[in-house]
């Protein structure tokens, strides 16, 4: 892998349910990352959806694509010495390990968190919608939208017992243990 000032880069994966604190967790490591001398970029489901991938809706073929083109970014950006933070709930283990072993530096971070209680969060006001049925295949409250635990990633971050501080204590951690710090 290239390096860029010495640095190896990587790509942090995180996923989870919605509301589970995927990009809260990575909009605050970004910044600490940056003033540690890396080149950090996000992609993040919510900001990705409106740009690259708008033509794509919630269906499993759907996703599967918006992550297969989050990874192609990833990857590029991966071997040019960034440090990518993605945030996308991927529910899929196959579609995650397909991401894995095209991007080859990543570390997967599963930001876990009970389905109650990101629906008691409902940061977005999503969850209420889609329990009233005005949103289809919302990840974990319909049949059409599982979401599948990662059996063995790297880091597993428990939000409703970990506050972000201590998130991002345990990724720097991580990344130094990996030597990507
Ligand atoms: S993924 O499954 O393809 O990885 P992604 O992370 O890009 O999903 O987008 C998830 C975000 O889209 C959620 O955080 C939420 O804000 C929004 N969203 C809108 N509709 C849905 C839905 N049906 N299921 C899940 N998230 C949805």
């Amino acid at each position: 892998m290239k390096e860029q000032n010495g640095k190896k880069g990587f790509t942090l994966w995180f996923t989870g349910l919605s509301g589970a604190g995927k990009s809260t967790i990575a909009d605050a490591l970004a910044p600490i990352l940056r003033d540690r001398g890396l080149k950090v970029e996000r992609l993040d489901g919510d900001i990705v959806r409106k740009s690259l991938t708008k033509d794509l809706g919630f269906s499993m073929e759907d996703r599967k694509l918006n992550i297969e083109r989050v990874t192609f970014v990833a990857k590029l950006l991966t071997r040019n010495g960034v440090a990518v933070l993605a945030s996308f709930i991927s529910p899929s283990i196959e579609v995650r390990n397909e991401s894995r072993n095209e991007i080859g530096n990543f570390i997967e971070v599963f930001v876990k968190a009970s389905l109650d209680a990101c629906i008691e969060r409902d940061v977005k006001g999503l969850y209420k919608k889609a329990l009233a049925g005005e949103i289809k295949d919302f990840t974990g409250i319909h049949d059409t939208a599982p979401y599948e635990q990662p059996p063995t990633p790297e880091l597993v971050l428990d939000t409703e017992k970990l506050s972000v501080e201590e998130c991002i204590e345990k990724i720097i951690a991580k990344l130094e243990e990996l030597q990507y710090l």
